[in-house]
């Protein structure tokens, strides 16, 4: 037993030795918190986002596009309320989120004034807010972040959760790290420049909520679907302060994913391998997780634990927004032995085994780690892809 004194400056310890052989167990248990807030107009965010950083030099990481639109207004905000600005931009899309574009930002880094209390902020969609919390949690061994989603995708899911990553051309987000942000400040505002199918990709991410873990976020997307494809911004903004609660509520319950077997895979299995065999370009995440929503799905229908019934108004739904439900609706011709194979790399990953998100009801999942190759190629068949 020791006492650690702190009187002033001085710092006393007396640690006795420990016994012959005596286990020595390290422990390091740590607490994460941080708000999520939902804002309609940019003048909002930014008055959060000057009082999250408190002082601190913000260093932006934000992509091409998102910079050309809204990195004056944003920068103008900023340097209003007082607040130092760094800037780094890297190309829009997929393809950054690479190994170089990290190394690029950490020379930047080291070449910037920037010092252990100053923040990272990233800018953008999923891909600045991956890199940048990665870039983010790796110099100076974990500078804070806080991210600023500016796609529908990062607002509903990419921006919460602290899972950061680059992607290795043999699968992705294959390194990486969790570091959780100090603050989310999804702004509905920015939404108004996003692309019609970055948007859907986005409703993707949130459907995916609604069928995990909400009946009534399933219903809520139903209902208002058309005042979403018009972005009406009170129902975006119950769409992102929604989606917000679900997942953060999800991933409380193993923010650290150490059993790997979170409902918010769904989708996922067969959507990273569609999207690696893509080449990480062509196909939005969202729009894989669409077609790997279908395909799951169609496994659980297959196996008599989901009702055709509710296979028939997920496919609605996602169709209603334009997502790809069969496989001709896939950029270029992803054949199935190619997705099957990317399949064999994740669960060389996983130690053996992939996890299958099954979907029962609405808001009832069951995970399965016995899918065989043969139940996957009958329901990759099924949405009409090429299989040997
Ligand atoms: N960490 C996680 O938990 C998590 C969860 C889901 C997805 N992701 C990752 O997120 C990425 C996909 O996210 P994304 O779709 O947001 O990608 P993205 O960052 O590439 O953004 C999509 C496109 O929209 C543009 N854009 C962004 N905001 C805009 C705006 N307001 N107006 C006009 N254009 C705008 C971007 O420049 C880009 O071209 C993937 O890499 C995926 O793996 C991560």
């Amino acid at each position: 037993m020791t006492t650690t004194q702190l009187d002033g400056l001085r710092v006393r310890d007396a640690f006795p030795l420990p016994r012959p052989g005596e286990p020595v167990v390290a422990h390091a248990d740590r607490h994460d918190e941080y708000a999520v807030h939902v804002t309609r107009t940019l003048e909002d965010a930014l008055d959060r986002l000057a009082s999250v950083l408190d002082g601190a030099t913000a260093a932006i990481i934000t992509d091409d596009t998102v910079e050309a639109i809204h990195g004056r207004d944003v920068l103008r905000g900023l340097r209003e309320r007082d607040v130092d600005v760094l800037v780094a931009v890297i190309p829009a899309g997929e393809a950054s989120k690479s190994l170089e574009e990290a190394m690029r930002l950490w020379h930047w880094l080291a070449a910037s004034p920037l010092a252990r209390r100053d923040v990272v902020v990233t800018l953008g969609g999923g891909v600045p807010a991956d890199l940048g919390g990665w870039v983010a949690s790796a110099y100076m061994r974990g500078l804070p972040y806080v991210n600023v989603p500016t796609t529908l995708l990062g607002q509903v899911d990419g921006a919460l959760g602290g899972k950061v990553a680059a992607n290795h051309p043999s699968a992705k987000n294959l390194i990486g790290a969790f570091h959780q942000p100090r603050a989310v400040i999804s702004n509905v505002g920015f939404l108004t420049t996003l692309e019609d199918r970055h948007m859907a990709a986005g409703v993707a991410e949130a459907i995916k909520k609604g069928v995990i873990a909400s009946p009534d976020y399933f219903d809520f997307i139903e209902e208002h679907a058309a005042a979403l494809r018009r972005r009406d911004p009170m129902t975006l903004e119950r769409l992102v302060h929604a989606a917000s609660a679900i997942k953060t509520a999800l991933i409380a319950r193993d923010p650290y994913e150490a059993d790997l077997r979170r409902p918010l895979n769904f989708g996922h299995t067969v959507g990273h391998p569609v999207e690696t065999v893509s080449g990480y370009g062509p196909l939005l995440h969202g729009e894989a997780v669409a077609f790997g929503m279908v395909v799951e799905s169609r496994i659980a229908v297959a196996r008599g634990l989901m009702a055709p019934e509710l296979l028939d108004r997920l496919v609605a739904l996602l169709r209603g927004f334009g997502l790809p439900t069969t496989a001709a609706e896939l950029p270029g011709a992803i054949g199935g032995d190619a997705v099957l194979l990317a399949m064999e790399k994740v669960r060389q990953i996983r130690a053996g085994s992939l996890r299958w998100v099954l979907p029962v009801t609405c808001g009832e999942t069951l995970i399965a780690d016995d899918v065989t190759a043969d139940e996957v190629r009958r329901a990759l068949r099924a949405t009409g892809m090429r299989v040997a």
